[in-house]
């Protein structure tokens, strides 16, 4: 299998592509390198699997397996990704380019989530220049009902960990994996998370954070595009970039994504919260906070 696209096909797929851009189609799925050149799976997978699977999916390995697709696919293939410049990204205000991202998804229908029982879309809440990001898997019944990520019990907990890194919700920005909420608050499926993530990764790529927090293994298999365990991906920073939307900011090329217990999850076992206060102290460290003092 040649590694390299022919000159003459790479560049009639990024006019196809920019003509697909122009009439307003930005997404693209692509699907697995194994898929397309028919090759098993099993097979083809460039990384061993590391998931483990438990009864506790916070511990575990809540999606189904899922291969990193983004680093499967050679870097010259990746024709999609270096095309996508997003209509946001000639807006330089933040607070616009979030509009236009929200008005590009719409009364989305994209995914089956649609038709499940959801209220409303929970687009993402915050500051739009927000250095600290958290990301959790996808909104509850209280969420879907407010509208807002992250309102119901494990948000008021998320709020009390926000805190204690001695900053308040509105400093920080807020969002979900899906934007929708799955059915019997079930976890979201792996289609569906792939299907609604690239708004998110455009999301993350306006408000420009330094470091991302992934609550929980959905948020951060996701992100990372990798499976293993909760207790593999926790305690150390890994290098971020938003996939598939092109870097248009000579100044942002990227974040540090770390990896803690999503709150739902620390509400269930209280004993791990001192984990997560160890991974939020790594955050705090590398943002050059400081905890405020008990008494204050
Ligand atoms: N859990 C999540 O993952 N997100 C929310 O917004 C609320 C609960």
């Amino acid at each position: 299998m040649p590694r390299t696209l022919d000159p003459e096909l790479r560049r009639a797929l990024a006019a196809r592509i920019r003509y697909y851009n122009e009439m307003g189609i930005y997404d693209f799925y692509r699907r697995p390198l194994s898929v397309r050149a028919n090759i098993p799976e099993s097979i083809s997978a460039d990384q061993p699997e590391i998931a483990i699977s438990t009864s506790q999916p916070e511990l575990g390995d809540e999606m189904s397996p899922r291969k990193a697709t983004a680093a499967a696919v050679p870097v010259e293939e990746n024709i999609f990704e270096a095309s996508a410049l997003k209509p946001e990204q000639s807006v330089s205000d933040p607070v616009k380019a979030l509009k236009i991202i929200r008005e590009d998804l719409g009364d989305c229908t994209r995914c089956v989530l649609h038709k499940q029982g959801r209220k409303q879309i929970v687009f993402g809440v915050g500051n739009p220049r927000a250095e600290l990001m958290f990301v959790g898997e996808g909104p509850g019944a209280d969420e879907d009902a407010q509208g807002e990520p992250f309102v119901g019990r494990a948000g008021q907990l998320l709020n009390n960990m926000i805190k204690a890194m001695g900053i308040s919700r509105e400093q920080v920005y807020i969002a979900n994996i899906v934007k929708c909420r799955p059915p019997g608050n079930r976890t979201p499926e792996r289609e569906e998370c792939e299907t609604c993530s690239p708004f998110l990764m455009r999301q993350i790529a306006v408000v420009k954070p330094k470091v991302v927090v992934a609550l929980g293994a959905v948020a951060a298999k996701t992100l990372l595009a990798m499976s293993a365990s909760m207790m593999q991906l926790r305690g150390r920073f890994y290098e971020f970039r938003p996939t598939g939307v092109r870097g248009n900011d000579p100044n942002w090329d990227g974040c540090k994504l770390a990896v803690t217990y999503h709150p739902a999850f620390l509400l269930r076992d209280p004993r791990q919260k001192g984990e997560a206060w160890k991974d939020l102290q790594m955050v705090m460290k590398e943002l050059g906070m400081r905890a405020p003092k008990a008494n204050t």
